[in-house]
């Protein structure tokens, strides 16, 4: 014991070790000792979250966790600020203490490889996913994911950025094919994979689900085998995502080393087989082996214990980094007469309220969320940042989903015709039910009686004029599929796959109006998980929120999304979630000064009460400490630095990829697969043409010369700034580095930090470029008055375009133009440049 001890005790932080030919000597050893069964055994995943062991060469199993918004293996464990929270940072060092974190803690809990960090791009705000994603701009993605990736490979712990490539969205994410042109990859979707590659180098990729260009990723020619390890040169493993693969020969053949989480395809029999009969080569299996082999042996995992007993569970370190990484990621988008920060003398009430107030949401849904020990709500850390001379009144404004659904006051029962049978035919089995609250617990369900159809009938009065709520849940990650009609018409619900979020609309009833509710419902499991309210809007706000805020100095409103509405496996809304809206506008106009504080992984629809606040912070998703940045960011003891890094738009339409989002009407195509077990399964292949190509976010708004709500790059701060004297060398050779420099001063009277970021615009290219790109910026903090000088250099890819002729990076010599500011809409200084 003592022994086992002592040996951990010494497992301090282990950089991986360079590749060397002791090393390859080592893995070629133990490669010749397996036989083809064996190799072909350490190519597909274990128990979920574990590769395989070989006991025959002392080979132990390596263990993997989710990632990336903490190490989610067992248990409680520090919450980090989500991806798109760190992203508005703009704080590459901070990704990098993170990154040693979630290493450190990785190595506590045993795991080999941390699943992540993800790093597609934020296309569109609906995609349930963008909340763990950095940005919709690839030089800020890979920015920060270059050093979030070296820190957790400094403790010795694989990091695996994911999902390459193109899942951009999460409805339909398994069968999607998104067609997309060389450039619009190259430029936009793949430069934070080529940096977690080239720069950071990471030592396992994992290959998302979907299609490109017709093919899953997981067999994907194009993308694994010319770019990623071609082009980049990668060394290490590509796993599969969870079930990613639908192919034995295809994905041997093209890339994929390593199924997850179990060989259904790459397979004993399978391969056995291909190799056999010469469709797989066994080289091509020795090659998977081997980069498995390399890259433990460099990482040390046959010489010391992963578990290192000094890397603690629970951190006080690392919640001071969390915390960190809250305070930096506030961004305030709105502070009319800077009635922000509010003045503590001044305050001695103040009314909380809203269902994101508490308990605290530290994350979006899915296989990211990490539960913390001891997560700070927006509730507590206002109380917190007040202090004791201050009365905090705490109301959730609105009913929980549930409660709505138990509440709902029906004209007579709700009757459930339960036929036996997908399409209601034949005798149903028919109860009457008070009323339709049947939600099942959110999670893996089993599965179960997957062959009935469900039709409910039910009545509604409605008792007044106005506009009612019909808010409808399913439970389950994997939630069930329903229609609901009124009167006859069917509400046009978005589109879902997977699972989707819980679903509303409004409908206008007049005093007195009966109207015909029918559902239609096909459960996917024994458990019947459905639910289904109406109210009026204006009765969903509790009367307790709007006499708390009325009789409040200031009220704060914590609104936006969670785990159920924006997760992995669903597209979210582009409105707030049910009620939310309706719950402003009751607390503003109890109280004017309001304040609105945002959870999401981008924009959302502000319209209904943006111009009844006078101030509006978005947090995303800050992680464990997010309650105490919050309160100190709204009572001045923080100055707010966080800068967007997604265009927020008005509305969802005006987004450049609204009209590209859903798969091209009557394109599906059909994939035949031969399942494990000779099961033959044609797959409906939607295909999502990216019509929006280049002009992605801010790329799109600078182009086309219109604005969004507030552009990328955005964010209020307590003090202001200004930029000056902008040197730009004249002209420069191409291909060379070339240093631009230029200050920033604080020009109000509190510290602050301002992100200084530099954009590059190419005037004389000979092919169409989006007008400004992103390419370099600093955060610099100033005292009042202080004024810093920032060099930033720019490299021969920073004026380059991929040209689809010459299939490589080209620049067009010519003129440039510099442009530096605080946002991609607000670049004040200008400097022009020629490249020969
Ligand atoms: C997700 C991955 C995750 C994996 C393992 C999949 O559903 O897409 O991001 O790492 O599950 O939990």
């Amino acid at each position: 014991m003592v022994c086992v001890l002592a040996a951990a005790m010494q497992a301090a932080a282990q950089a991986p070790a360079p590749d060397s030919p002791a090393i390859e000597a080592h893995a070629q050893a133990l490669l010749a000792k397996l036989t083809l069964e064996e190799k072909i055994e350490l190519i597909g995943g274990v128990d979920g979250m574990y590769t395989n062991s070989v006991p025959s060469i002392d080979l132990p199993r390596f263990k993997m966790s989710d990632g990336p918004e903490g190490v989610r293996t067992w248990g409680p464990t520090t919450a980090w600020p989500g991806g798109a929270a760190l992203a508005a940072t703009f704080d590459p060092e901070l990704a990098r203490k993170i990154g040693e974190g979630l290493g450190r803690d990785a190595r506590a809990r045993n795991v080999n490889f941390l699943l992540g960090p993800g790093v597609n791009i934020a296309r569109s705000p609906l995609a349930g996913r963008n909340f763990e994603y950095f940005s919709e701009d690839p030089y800020l993605a890979a920015t920060m994911t270059v050093p979030w990736i070296e820190g957790v490979q400094s403790q010795g712990v694989i990091a695996t950025v994911k999902h390459y490539a193109l899942n951009d969205q999460e409805y339909n994410r398994h069968n999607v094919s998104v067609e997309v042109d060389e450039r619009t990859m190259r430029e936009i979707y793949l430069p934070a994979f080529e940096a977690a590659v080239t720069k950071a180098h990471v030592d396992a990729v994992m290959n998302s689900y979907n299609l490109i260009n017709g093919e899953h990723a997981t067999q994907n020619e194009f993308l694994n085998l010319k770019v990623l390890k071609g082009d980049w040169g990668f060394k290490g493993i590509l796993m599969s995502d969870w079930d990613a693969t639908y192919d034995t020969v295809g994905a041997a053949n093209y890339g994929l080393d390593l199924e997850m989480p179990s060989p259904r395809f790459m397979n004993v029999k399978a391969l056995t087989a291909a190799v056999k009969d010469g469709s797989v080569k066994e080289s091509t299996i020795d090659d998977k082996v081997m980069r498995l082999f390399r890259t433990a042996l460099r990482y040390g995992f046959l010489d010391r214990p992963q578990f290192d007993p000094a890397d603690a569970t629970y951190s006080v370190a690392d919640r001071a980094t969390a915390l960190e990484g809250a305070r930096e990621s506030v961004t305030l988008l709105k502070n009319d007469g800077g009635f922000l920060p509010l003045k503590a003398e001044r305050v001695k009430t103040i009314a909380v309220i809203g269902p994101n107030a508490y308990p605290a949401i530290t994350g979006g849904g899915g296989s990211s969320e990490a539960s913390a020990f001891e997560p700070v709500s927006i509730l507590t850390g206002i109380a917190n940042a007040a202090g004791p001379g201050v009365s905090v009144l705490y109301s959730r404004g609105l009913p929980d989903m549930n409660e709505l659904f138990r509440n709902t006051h029906w004209e007579g029962p709700v009757e459930a015709a339960a036929y036996p049978n997908k399409d209601f035919s034949g005798t149903p089995k028919t109860t009457r039910e008070k009323n339709l609250a049947n939600m099942g617990p959110r999670g893996w369900e089993p599965e179960g009686d997957a062959s009935r159809s469900v039709r409910y009938t039910a009545s509604y009065k409605a008792g007044k004029a106005g506009t009612y709520l019909i808010v409808a849940a399913t439970g389950g990650w994997d939630s069930d599929p329903y229609t609901i009609s009124v009167d006859g018409k069917q509400i046009p619900f978005p589109p879902h796959a997977e699972s989707q979020p819980p679903q509303s609309a409004a409908l206008e009833l007049t005093a007195g109006q009966t109207i015909k509710v029918v559902v239609e419902y096909w459960p996917r499991t024994a458990a019947l998980r459905f639910g289904l309210g109406i109210a009026p809007e204006a009765d969903l706000i509790s009367d307790d929120a709007k006499k708390m805020a009325a009789a409040a100095d200031v009220a704060v409103v914590a609104v936006g999304f969670g785990p159920p509405t924006e997760s992995e496996g669903l597209d979210r809304t582009f409105t707030l979630p049910w009620g939310q809206d309706a719950l402003i506008e009751a607390v503003a106009a109890a109280n004017p000064h309001t304040i609105v504080t945002l959870n999401g992984g981008g924009g959302m629809d502000t319209r209904r009460w943006l111009d009844k606040v006078p101030a509006l912070l978005h947090t995303y998703y800050p992680g464990q400490e997010g309650g105490t940045a919050i309160g100190e960011v709204l009572f001045g003891q923080r100055n707010p630095e966080g800068k967007l890094p997604v265009s927020f738009d008005r509305s969802w339409d005006e987004n450049p990829s609204a009209k590209y989002y859903y798969p091209i009407a009557g394109a599906d195509t059909k994939l035949h697969v031969i399942e494990p077990g000779h099961k033959a399964v044609d797959y409906v292949i939607p295909h999502v043409k990216y019509g929006d190509g280049l002009l992605v976010g801010y790329r799109y708004w600078t182009t086309t010369g219109k604005h969004p709500l507030y552009p990328f790059g955005f964010g209020l701060s307590y003090t202001t700034f200004s930029f000056s004297k902008l040197r730009v060398p004249a002209a420069a050779a191409s291909g060379s580095t070339v240093a631009v420099s230029f200050d920033v001063k604080n020009t109000g009277s509190v510290a602050g930090a301002e992100v200084a970021q530099l954009y590059v615009s190419d005037p004389s290219a000979t092919v169409t470029r989006p007008e400004r790109e992103l390419k370099g910026f600093e955060k610099v903090r100033l005292a009042p008055g202080e004024t810093k000088h920032v060099t930033l250099s720019l490299d021969a890819r920073a004026f380059s375009y991929w040209s689809e002729s010459g299939h490589k990076w080209a620049i067009d010599p010519g003129k440039f133009v510099i442009l530096v500011g605080d946002s991609s809409e607000n670049t004040p200084l200008h400097g022009d440049l020629t490249l020969k």
